[in-house]
């Protein structure tokens, strides 16, 4: 019996993309972040990700700088981009990181609204939604995380607790920056750090639902053009299955995106 994951389909193949993206949370202050992107590149030399491949780093905001100039090394084009930014530009907002002051760092993207941004830190559906269609604005690409926590998927909630986090945040106003610049990472609560992960068959089904959404509210294009990511326990052995999935672009991945070993392999299976 063969134990050997098989390969992700091809990143070329994807109409929007694969996308890999890394979300690191509290983890690696500037010292591990150079040293993690020195072994990634090591690991990084065989046949790689191959083209249609979008890599992203969500790093610590002391990070942010430090990844982005390691970075340059890897054989593979790679975004840094930020865990939480303000929607202000600036002001009385203490502990807050603004999006002008990420692109002075020459930061592109911003993860926001992530279920521990909502349980721990009192994010909401109406902040997550502001702060995302303020960075927009501000010429920002947007990562936004949405999903149901287990009791609201036990009670079949799951498409009303999706659809109310996407109204929040995808208002008509938004509409102009649905052409790629905004990704959706599709974030079941109860699979997010827990090795409980959704089945294919369950994340593209729910994938289909927030596809769905995006038709009936923005129109046919926003639809196609919009990745939406899969993340809850990714891991080289159960990534190809869910990438394979035709509404599931690619994965947002926290603990597997730690080593170097392990997310090399993530990559170099991508694409
Ligand atoms: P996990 O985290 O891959 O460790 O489940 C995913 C996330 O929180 O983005």
């Amino acid at each position: 019996m063969s134990s050997a994951a098989p390969a992700s389909p091809a990143a070329s193949a994807k109409p929007r993309g694969l996308w890999l993206a890394g979300n690191w949370k509290m983890n690696k202050g500037p010292r591990e972040t150079e040293a993690f992107v020195q072994e990634l590149s090591h690991g990084l030399t065989g046949p790689g990700p191959r083209a249609g491949l979008k890599h992203l780093l969500f790093v610590p905001t002391v990070s942010l700088d430090v990844a982005q100039r390691a970075a340059r090394v890897l054989p593979i084009p790679t975004e840094i981009g930020a865990q939480n930014a303000h929607f202000e530009k600036s002001g009385a907002f203490t502990g807050e990181t603004s999006g002008p002051m990420l692109q002075e760092l020459g930061i592109r993207w911003v993860l926001i609204g992530h279920s521990e941004r909502r349980t721990l830190f009192g994010e909401t559906n109406a902040s997550a939604g502001q702060r995302a269609r303020a960075l927009l604005a501000q010429g920002l690409n947007v990562m936004l995380c949405i999903g149901e926590t287990r009791v609201e998927r036990e009670r079949d909630e799951t498409a009303a607790v999706l659809t109310a986090q996407l109204e929040a945040a995808l208002t008509d106003d938004a509409r102009a920056y649905l052409d790629g610049r905004l990704v959706l990472a599709y974030e079941p609560v109860w699979a997010i750090g827990t090795g409980l992960t959704a089945t294919p068959e369950q994340a593209e089904s729910t994938h289909q639902v927030i596809r769905k959404w995006l038709w009936d509210r923005h129109g046919m294009e926003a639809s196609a053009r919009t990745p939406v990511l899969y993340g809850g326990s990714v891991t080289p052995d159960n990534a190809a299955a869910l990438f394979a999935c035709p509404n599931i672009d690619g994965g947002l991945v926290g603990g597997a995106s730690l080593k170097p070993a392990t997310w090399s392999a993530l990559l170099q299976k991508s694409g």
